[in-house]
């Protein structure tokens, strides 16, 4: 299998996983790669290795550059098994081979795979000569694990930062304007909602430090390289980090007779009164990891359930539970939903909400059976009002 070179005598050396639909609860719709790269100088480096099952396609890779019993170094940006599956095999053939990695990076290769291992362990702004050439390290934890760093070269201006700027997509094209900015911004956003959220922080942390560097590519461990959209996204990320959404709402419900949803269409229609862009997504039908994409990018999240055995939809509650997870900020929030009796599901709904310590401007609703005329122009009235509270928001 052929290695694609980046930049001279850099080459990715990757696998693709073009089957791969679910990545520990993602809907990877689009499959995704684990990417390896290979540095050729007066040192041989691997940064990053592949899943457990692409072995053979990374090591046949790399084979079509050079003996990978030759090889002096191993980067391992992240401990994560996507990325640090093929290490053992590899460290059986490049038998001379040190391990550069941070000190969680140490710890949690050691804890996961057992090994008495050459580790190089490094810290931020530490560097490694490899002939003409010089790897950077920097430590970039909680983007997205503890032990994650990212690998800088700057005689090529390159950037290796492993999980950050990933997107999961299966791709004969290695770079971006192979693919597309309107393609890749989707996967990217999707991406960053569902593995990269819950640490806005940290990423604006690594943004800074990264500001100082001088990048022209940067060449992530999953999907295609930046080398012509690298601004746009660099400045998604900054979006993103900063919570910033736009004046959209998300409605995320399920039925189980239709009033709750008729109770969605109803705020739907008071919302786009006052002029808000609205996206319905029904829970049984959208996967979670796409209703994510939507929180990500909408400033209001409506969230409708009926009442079932004291509590809401199992849908419902799965996606309550992701969201508290990723815990999306600054955001309004409004719980509604239906009952025959008992009703409390949107008691429970708005208890989550408030945790995430999203705006709760609006009394929730909650309709007994079937909502009335009356209910239904009253529910209209309150999404117009959420509308209009959107258009004063600044985002
Ligand atoms: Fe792509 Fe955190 O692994």
């Amino acid at each position: 299998m052929k290695p694609i070179e980046i930049k001279p005598k850099i080459f990715w050396v990757g696998g693709i996983d073009w089957d791969l639909r679910n990545f520990h609860g993602y809907l990877t719709q689009r499959g995704s790669t684990y990417n390896a790269y290979l540095i050729l100088d007066e040192k041989i480096v691997l940064v990053d290795t592949v899943k457990y099952y692409l072995f053979e396609e990374m090591l046949s890779r790399i084979k079509e550059v050079v003996d990978p019993s030759r090889i002096d170094y191993i980067v391992a940006n992240h401990v994560e098994m996507d990325h640090s599956g093929s290490l053992s095999k590899i460290l059986r053939i490049a038998t001379n081979a040190k391990v550069i990695t941070s000190p969680h990076g140490e710890k949690g290769l050691r804890r996961h795979f057992k090994e008495e291992w050459d580790f190089k362990v490094v810290k931020s702004s530490d560097s490694v000569n490899i002939g003409k050439r010089t790897l950077q390290f920097f430590l970039t934890p909680m983007v997205h694990w503890p032990d994650s760093m990212a690998t800088y070269v700057p005689e090529e201006k390159l950037l290796l930062p492993n999980d950050a700027f990933g997107q999961h997509i299966a791709s004969a094209e290695r770079f971006d304007d192979q693919v597309g900015w309107n393609v890749l911004y989707q996967e990217a956003a999707k991406y960053y909602a569902n593995i990269v959220l819950p640490y806005g922080e940290q990423v604006k942390k690594a943004l800074e430090a990264l500001s100082a560097l001088n990048i022209e590519m940067v060449a992530p461990s999953h999907g295609v390289i930046w080398r012509s959209h690298l601004s746009k996204i660099l400045e998604a990320y900054q979006k993103w980090a900063d919570n910033k959404s736009e004046n959209k709402a998300l409605i995320a419900y399920d039925t189980m007779w239709g009033s709750t949803e008729r109770i969605a269409y109803a705020l739907r229609d008071g919302l786009e009164r006052a002029g808000a862009p609205v996206t319905i997504r029904n829970l049984k039908t959208n996967h979670i990891s796409d209703v994510m994409t939507d929180v990500l990018s909408s400033r209001a999240v409506l969230i409708g359930s009926p009442t079932l055995n004291n509590g809401m939809l199992p849908t419902v509650g799965a996606f309550l539970a992701y969201l508290e997870g990723l815990r999306p900020k600054k955001r309004i929030g409004f719980a509604f939903g239906s009952y025959g009796w008992g009703g409390q599901a949107v008691k429970k709904i708005q208890a989550i909400l408030e945790t995430l310590k999203w705006e709760m401007p609006l009394k929730s609703i909650n309709f007994q059976y079937v909502p009335d005329e009356e209910e239904l122009a009253k529910t209209i009235k309150i999404g117009e009002e959420l509308g209009n509270l959107l258009e004063k928001k600044e985002v």
